[in-house]
């Protein structure tokens, strides 16, 4: 039987003097932290460290607490978030610190259940903010801290939904023998640094002799992913322009990819290609290229239609009433998402 002792101790003692050195880690008695926690949190929900780390300072620079943040609007928002992807993060961290200011009075709650009521706040975000920005134990478990403690007591990994189950388990149980903090930093950097899901660096490891990977010479597996079939979608986007150069640009939905971001009208994303014979006939009208991007569920094939002076029948470019103009060096401030930074690059300047 293990004792708890024998992972905190040598793997705090190691994070000690190899931990990263990130802005939101700086100053854990400041009264801000926590909110500085949350915004990380947020940002790093499936975005590397080093991503985050372009957009971070600046977001706290413009929003430095809680209070500011709940006065933004989401198009300023949107616009801040603009390349960072997954956009529907950025609005409910707005909506989030409306409510933190509403019915905590702008105090980040430090409980599970308060926290998991706000938008965008799920298991691993309020066990994340509970032990890292408030120190008490939590079972905030990320996927390098999975596969740290999979390897480390060689648990199944094939029951996805099971290994996690036991890995929270134990993560709670060393959470509430170490500081909190120190453990869960200290597992999320080892297993970036060191114990990474391809070559792990071994020899290095402060927890090698107790691990059970290690001693049975079996550290070479990672967590499965399952190879996953990326479904190929197809659509036009139009760059429609004025006589006055400004072109046309329109809210997307609610709901959906990239959802309430500011686009270049597009038609449907589909699994087919799209005609686009009507364009050849139209000497306003221009295929001007085409280019991909890759969504964490489908790839997108886009082709760009320059189009000047928009005729009444093309009706196809469906537009709603939050449709407006923008000259291109006005495009920078809309909080363009990468896909629309794409098509953006085919407007002649
Ligand atoms: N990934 C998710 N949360 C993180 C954190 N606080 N530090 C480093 N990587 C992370």
């Amino acid at each position: 039987m293990y004792k708890p002792n024998d992972i905190t101790y040598p793997l705090i003692s190691w994070y000690k003097s190899n931990k990263r050195d990130l802005p939101w880690r700086y100053d854990f008695n400041h009264k801000n932290s926590p909110y500085k926690i949350l915004v990380s949190e947020f940002m790093l929900q499936q975005t590397t460290v080093t991503t985050v780390l372009n957009y971070y300072d600046r977001f706290i620079r413009r929003w430095p607490s809680i209070s500011d943040l709940s006065n933004a609007t989401e198009d300023e928002i949107l616009e801040m978030w603009s390349g960072l992807g997954y956009y529907s993060r950025g609005i409910n961290l707005l909506k989030t610190a409306k409510i933190i200011k509403r019915d905590f009075s702008n105090k980040i709650p430090k409980t599970i259940d308060e926290l998991k009521i706000l938008p965008g706040i799920g298991d691993y975000i309020s066990s994340a903010i509970v032990s890292i920005a408030f120190n008490l134990p939590s079972k905030a478990v990320d996927t390098n801290i999975q596969r740290v403690i999979t390897r480390y007591f060689q648990l199944d990994f094939t029951n996805t939904a099971k290994n996690r189950n036991w890995v929270q388990d134990i993560v709670e149980l060393l959470t509430s023998h170490a500081s909190p903090r120190e453990v869960i930093q200290g597992l999320m950097d080892l297993g970036s640094a060191l114990c990474t899901s391809k070559l792990p660096k071994c020899e290095h490891c402060p927890l090698k002799s107790g691990c059970t990977s290690y001693k049975n010479g079996k550290f070479e597996f990672a967590l499965v992913k399952r190879k996953k079939i990326i479904p190929q979608r197809y659509g036009h986007v139009y760059l429609v322009e004025r006589s006055d150069g400004a072109y046309l640009l329109d809210k997307r939905p609610e709901n959906g990819p990239l959802a309430k971001t500011y686009q270049f009208p597009t038609t449907e994303w589909t699994d087919k290609k799209l005609k686009s014979d009507y364009f050849k006939k139209n000497k306003n009208m221009n295929i001007i290229g085409t280019f991909n991007h890759k969504f964490s569920h489908f790839s997108l094939e886009l082709k760009v239609i320059r189009i000047k002076n928009l005729p009444a029948d093309l009706s196809n470019i469906i537009v709603t009433e939050n449709a407006i103009w923008r000259k291109p060096n006005q495009l920078q401030k809309l909080g363009l998402s990468s896909l629309m930074r794409k098509a953006s690059k085919y407007i002649e300047v």
